[in-house]
Parts: structure tokens; sequence; C-alpha cells
């Protein structure tokens, strides 16, 4: 056992609690606890600012933003997707009645890839779920080309990717939607919440609509809307937590460095990098553990857990080997070579702005073996 306290993958960021006091008196004071309430009218517009988008639409949480964003726009039949993530990806498909159809993704930043899109293109393709893994960003100008070419939508599931710039543009303006995470484990959190980047006011609008009910006043629904709303709290904390995005941003730059450097020329370490032009907010900090290093992927996570340091082998499982996927004809392992290899590979080693120098050294240590 570790003499030290226990390290985990990432520590959710939390400001003073005195300095959300004042926050918590102002819903107190006006009584709006939910329903596009000032708070949520507020982060709405600070969002827009911070991540140099137009339109976004506040979530409970990124699921339920999923979930709406394949109702926004109509999709149906099967829908392109990628097995190296959360399964709340392909979750929100079968929650839709769509059926997912697994592409295998790019060696490099194993992010879905797209020499191998046009291939399981069929009839029934109506769309395109990439998933900007570990907030790097995809190849979105070959995904939107094929996307063009076939007449396809593409719904980014952006989870990871708060505040990604790709040729100094947010990346969640690609596609068709962007669909934000702010869980508790992400750069930016409110707790539990979520969100939907649209590029017209009218799919906000529906967006909105579709996530109170499908009410569009006191007595008109005009879809079969679901409760997806992110309450006052949630969005007044999420106010508080953008006073302190760029420190945070800037800690977790400063960690990923230190460790990039450490590994360089590390025999059978990789460390998963954005492409070219690509950057990364460092939400995580993933490594493939090849076959030239001396011990196997889990026997490194389980020596740093004897350490108390408990590294996550993000994504592993595949999101196509559990049972309600395996059954897919695009699960077969064999379609899937690269994105099963990774997640035999991968470790995410821990990495959060408050992250002590000496606790990274330790980790840096027993990864280098010195
Ligand atoms: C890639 C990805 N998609 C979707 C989600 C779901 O987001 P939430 O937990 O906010 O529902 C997560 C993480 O939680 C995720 O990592």
């Amino acid at each position: 056992m570790s003499k030290h306290q226990p390290i985990y993958v990432t520590q959710p960021e939390l400001p003073p609690l005195d300095e959300f006091m004042p926050y918590l008196q102002q819903i107190w004071d006006n009584r709006q606890l939910t329903n596009g309430g000032p708070f949520h009218q507020q982060l709405e517009a600070a969002l827009c600012r911070h991540l140099g988008v137009e339109y976004i639409s506040l979530f409970t949480n990124g699921t339920l933003a999923l979930l709406t964003a394949l109702q926004a726009l109509r999709i149906t039949g099967e829908v392109i997707t990628t097995p190296y993530s959360f399964v709340a990806t392909s979750h929100s498909l079968l929650w839709n009645g769509i059926t997912p159809v697994f592409v295998d993704v790019d060696p490099v930043n194993l992010n879905l890839d797209p020499a191998r899109i046009e291939s399981a293109i069929t009839p029934r393709t109506t769309a395109i779920m990439p998933v900007h893994c570990y907030g790097q960003p995809c190849d979105t100008r070959a995904i939107q080309a094929i996307a063009d070419n076939y007449n396809l939508k593409v719904i980014y599931d952006a989870a990871h990717a708060f505040g990604v710039e790709q040729d100094g543009q947010s990346v969640l303006n690609c596609g068709d939607l962007s669909v934000l995470s702010f869980h508790a484990t992400k750069v930016f959190n409110t707790f539990e919440g979520g969100a939907i980047i649209s590029p017209d006011a009218r799919t906000k609008q529906r967006i909105d609509r579709l996530k109170n009910f499908g009410f569009v006043d006191e007595t008109t629904v005009v879809a079969a809307g679901i409760n997806g709303k992110m309450s006052e709290i949630n969005a007044a904390f999420g106010l508080l937590q953008l006073k302190g995005i760029d420190a945070a941003m800037e800690g977790r730059r400063a960690v990923a460095r230190r460790y990039t450097e450490a590994f360089a020329g590390l025999a059978g370490i990789t460390c998963v990098r954005p492409a070219d032009g690509g950057a990364s907010n460092h939400s995580y900090f993933p490594i493939l553990v090849g076959p030239d290093y001396p011990e196997s992927r889990d026997a490194l996570y389980a020596r740093l857990k004897e350490h108390g340091i408990a590294g996550r082998r993000y994504f592993y499982p595949l999101i196509s080997s559990f049972p309600m996927y395996r059954g897919l004809q695009s699960a077969a392992e064999g379609n899937l070579p690269v994105a099963s290899r990774a997640a035999e590979q991968v470790l995410c080693l821990p990495i959060y702005p408050a992250l002590a120098d000496s606790d990274q050294q330790r980790i840096i240590d027993l990864v280098t073996g010195a």
C-alpha cells in the first residue's frame, strides 16, 4: 500500500465554496430555479463568447444532449460512428432506434478514420457521429467532404472537446451539431451538464423546444420533446467555473508538457497526440503501452494502482464488444483492428490542474522505471 493519498485520473475543478454563496443567494432571492432563468441565459451568452460559437443550448447532461441532437435533425436508419469512445455515444443511437455502424479509427489520433467511412455507407445511412476523442480534433475537413458527397448529417460527440480549436477556429463549429458534456470529470464542469452547439437560430429554437417537452408556449406542443433543461444551480455554477477556466487549461497544459518530455524516446510508450495542426485541451493524457515496453498495459496499470495511482483504460473495452452491440456485423474485431489494438494498449494517466509536481514525478518515475 502507498503512504500517499490516492491519485485518480482526474480531480474535478471546484472554486472556493464561499465564492458560490452569492450565486445561491440570488437564486433564493428570485426563486427561479429552472426553465431558462437568468443564470441559464447568462451562461449561454458567456459560453458563446468563450467558445467562439454563435448558438448554444444548455442541457442537464451530455447524454440527453446527444439524444436530442439526433431528434433535432430527425436522424433515422444507420449512423456511422466510432467504437472507441464512452458508451453514451452509441447508446444515444440505440435509444433513438438507430443502428450504429462501427468504423475503425486512425492509428495516430484514435479518432474515426475518414478513409474507412465511405465503404461503410449504405442506402440506410443518414449521418456520421464522430467523437473528438480525448479533446483532440477529428479530421473534420475529410469527414465533411464525405458527408457533402453523400448528403449525410454530421453530429460531433464533442463531450471531451471544450475549448478546442483547429486552425484558430472552434472545432465546435464543425458539422451540423456538436454536443458537449459538462460532467464532473470534464475540463469544464457544472457538476452534471451538457450543451448542443447549433449553426443557426432556427436549429437552436427547435432544440430548445425539444429539451422542454416540445413546448412552444403555454398551450402549444409541437414535438415529443424531453426534459433536458439545465437548472439554475448548475448554470450559476458554470458561470463561476468559467472565471477559472483559463488557469485550469494552463495547468493541464503544463502537466501534459511534463509528461510528454519525460516519455520522449521511452521504448514502448507512445503519447497519443493530435494530428498535425490540431490542438488538444489536455482533458486526458493517453499513452499506448506497446510490445517494446518491459511489461503489458495491464501490468503497468496494476503497478500504478499498487502505488495509489488510479489510471484509467479509456476506452477499453470497446463499445462494439458490449452485449447490446457485439451482434452487429460492423462490431466484428476484424473490422476494427486499430481500435481493438488501442483498447488493449491504452492507459490514461492522471491529469488535472492541481496535480502536484511531486505526484507527477512519482507517476513519471513509475512509468519510466527510474
Ligand atoms: C465521449 C462521451 N460522450 C458522451 C458522454 C456523456 O456525457 P454525460 O456524462 O454528460 O451524459 C461522455 C462522458 O460522460 C463522453 O465521454
